[in-house]
């Protein structure tokens, strides 16, 4: 398992649909691994088009109160099939460094999804693991939690993002165009 980069905003590849997985192979098996070890210590979900990966996949740990947490599960293919309820809750993410901000969503939800094997599962949620399965499964729609917000908290919230990173997303960007420049000409 390695850990991989974990890719920030404005990187085009949070804005993009992720594609189903149907090859539940060794790549995928690697793929998950590297998320959970990824995401330890640094937040309890994540996405794989965080780490550049397309795929309708993401990994969380949740945790329940008192040291408890729901270990890691890995998701695949998700799919909401019910929702109950309204909670609003001050979320953050690993692709926007230093923002929290209060998402509005349903209070639980009924989620279908395959394994790492492909096994179909559907498991009902609430509360925390409820919230993450939302932003996660966000992620895979190209959808950000700051999406979630009204359109002017949202635009507060992006330009103040953008102004505190600017050094680094300038940065990331001219390292995304020399990479491009460079399959370009091989
Ligand atoms: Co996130």
């Amino acid at each position: 398992m390695a850990i991989r980069p974990i890719v920030t905003w404005p990187d085009p590849v949070l804005k993009q649909r992720c594609t189903e997985v149907v090859a539940f192979d060794a790549d995928l098996h690697q793929l998950l691994g590297d998320m959970a070890e990824t995401m330890k210590d640094e937040g309890i979900g994540l996405a794989a088009n965080q780490v550049g990966v397309a795929l309708r996949v993401f990994v969380m740990d949740v945790p329940l109160g008192e040291g408890e947490h729901t270990g890691v599960l890995e998701i695949i293919n998700p799919r909401i099939v019910k929702t109950k309820g309204e909670i609003r809750y001050e979320e953050g993410c690993l692709s926007f460094p230093g923002v929290n901000e209060t998402v509005k969503r349903a209070a639980e939800v009924d989620l279908a999804y395959q394994d790492r094997h492909g096994v179909e599962h559907e498991v009902h949620a609430s509360g925390l693991v409820a919230i993450c399965i939302q932003h996660e499964l966000d992620h895979l729609d190209g959808i950000v939690f700051l999406d979630r917000l009204s359109p002017l908290k949202r635009r507060i919230a992006l330009r103040d993002y953008l102004r505190e990173n600017r050094e680094q997303i300038e940065e990331a960007q001219h390292r995304a165009k020399s990479k491009l420049r460079r399959s370009a000409a091989s």
